[in-house]
């Protein structure tokens, strides 16, 4: 993120705690739904992700109303690598929303979460043969595929397990390069390119396979978007490539998976769009395409990303070189810094004043994962701070840095459960020490 989009992020933070919606500023306090932050970190512990389930739902049903006013068939997929916490993605499954997943791992995890098959959507650019097995033997709604090397595979499968297989193939179409998305510069390990004629050798070798079903087209490029013009760029070049495919071979490719990439709702909505408005602008160019097409799309930041809060103490601050510094208990082990994150820091508690803050956190790497400041009354070592639009890619992407992985939690007005409880430093010692002191023979597989 860069300096001015950190402002975005934290003018649409200040907007959203000002809306008495579930995170909100009141009093001078930061409460999430019922719970004082402070009293939560108090007897909790921090650094600790706290998510609103209130805030969660309404972001689902935002997705879902958008969805329904397409003017499409559309099926919201939430994708799962955006936050594995089994309580956080039940909602959504309660809520009717299907599920992406990118790995085994994500297929189990998704399952054990109660999505059936013909609720998932299969992603990667290269998928385990052990998974592709699972995936074709559970019959799940879609595959997509990324090489001519899958297709072999699961033309294989298909035959060995008699089973039908439904195979998306994905696409780069590769606009001009101020419209391209950072998931598919040319020749990517993502997919096939349009431009080199790849994607339709792809679309033909699936379409003449005897085993296997053509249902879709998938094109995912983009991250963090909060105007629709990119993704409707995309969805232009994708109907123009899919209208040549069809003449040409005479089929028709029955849905149109158009990925994720929408940023987190509070910043959408502060850019002055609804997830309505940029869908319905998005999908304009299928006007251009004859006959029903189902939409699918593969939301994951929209959804969680502004539902979470991290609760983080100063543990030390300082001058140094003429800059004010606060170094704070959580680390990139909970918030990774990644370019896209969108992350903004608040004090939980508003005091006057107009000092100039940097954040740092308590490891010991030079960048760090809130290259953000902010500004407030004089803050010191035991204040809390609240870093948001942290529901997204930060507990799918925690590591053992420095620590355990921290806690999560799950408010419902004034309840909490946990979504994940930190190992204590026993537990993470005896993990450390080979699978709890377990010793197996040979290989030691
Ligand atoms: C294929 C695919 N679909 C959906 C997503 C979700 O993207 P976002 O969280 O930006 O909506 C991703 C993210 O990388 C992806 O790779």
């Amino acid at each position: 993120m860069t300096r001015s989009e950190g402002h975005v992020a934290l003018s649409a933070t200040r907007r959203l705690l000002g809306q008495e919606g579930p995170l909100r500023l009141k009093r001078g306090r930061l409460w999430i739904e019922s719970l004082p932050s402070d009293e939560v970190a108090s007897s909790l512990g921090t650094p600790i992700l706290v998510y609103s389930s209130a805030r969660l739902r309404d972001n689902v049903r935002e997705a879902l109303e958008a969805a329904d006013s397409s003017g499409y068939p559309t099926r919201v997929h939430f994708a799962l690598k955006a936050c594995y916490l089994v309580g956080v993605v039940a909602l959504m499954k309660e809520a009717g929303l299907g599920v992406e997943v990118m790995s085994g791992f994500e297929y189990a995890l998704a399952r054990r979460i109660g999505f059936t098959p013909d609720h998932v959507i299969v992603n990667g650019p290269a998928k385990r043969p052990e998974f592709l097995e699972r995936a074709v033997r559970d019959e799940v709604a879609l595959i997509n595929v990324e090489s001519m090397a899958e297709i072999a595979s699961l033309e294989d499968l298909a035959r060995r397990l008699r089973k039908p297989v439904r195979v998306g193939v994905r696409i780069n179409p590769l606009p001009s390069r101020h419209l391209r998305g950072p998931f598919a510069p040319p020749g990517s390990k993502f997919g096939f390119d349009v431009p080199t004629g790849e994607a339709g050798a792809a679309v033909r070798r699936v379409a003449r396979s005897r085993s296997l079903s053509l249902q879709a087209v998938h094109c995912h490029s983009y991250t963090r978007q909060y105007s629709p013009d990119a993704h409707r760029a995309h969805v232009a070049l994708v109907v123009k490539f899919v209208r040549r495919v069809e003449a040409d071979l005479g089929i028709r490719i029955p849905a149109l998976d158009l990925g994720g990439g929408i940023g987190s709702r509070s910043l959408v909505e502060a850019a002055g769009q609804t997830l309505h408005s940029f869908m319905n602008r998005m999908l304009e160019p299928l006007a251009g395409l004859a006959g029903d097409r189902q939409i699918l799309i593969e939301p994951g930041r929209y959804l969680v990303n502004d539902a979470a809060v991290c609760l983080t103490r100063v543990l030390s601050s300082k001058l140094n070189g003429g800059r004010r510094w606060v170094v704070v208990d959580a680390g990139r082990n909970l918030l990774p810094p990644r370019r896209n994150a969108e992350y903004a820091v608040v004090p939980c508690e508003v005091r006057p004043g107009r000092r100039l803050y940097r954040v740092g956190d308590f490891l010991c790497m030079p960048s760090e994962p809130v290259p953000l400041s902010f500004i407030s009354g004089p803050v010191e070592p035991g204040d809390l701070l609240g870093v948001f639009n942290a529901g997204a890619y930060t507990f799918s992407m925690a590591q053992r840095f420095g620590e355990p992985i921290p806690s999560a939690i799950l408010v419902d007005k004034a309840d909490w459960t946990w979504l994940h409880r930190q190992r204590s430093v026993e537990q993470e010692l005896e993990s450390l020490s080979g699978a709890a002191g377990q010793r197996t023979g040979g290989a030691g597989r």
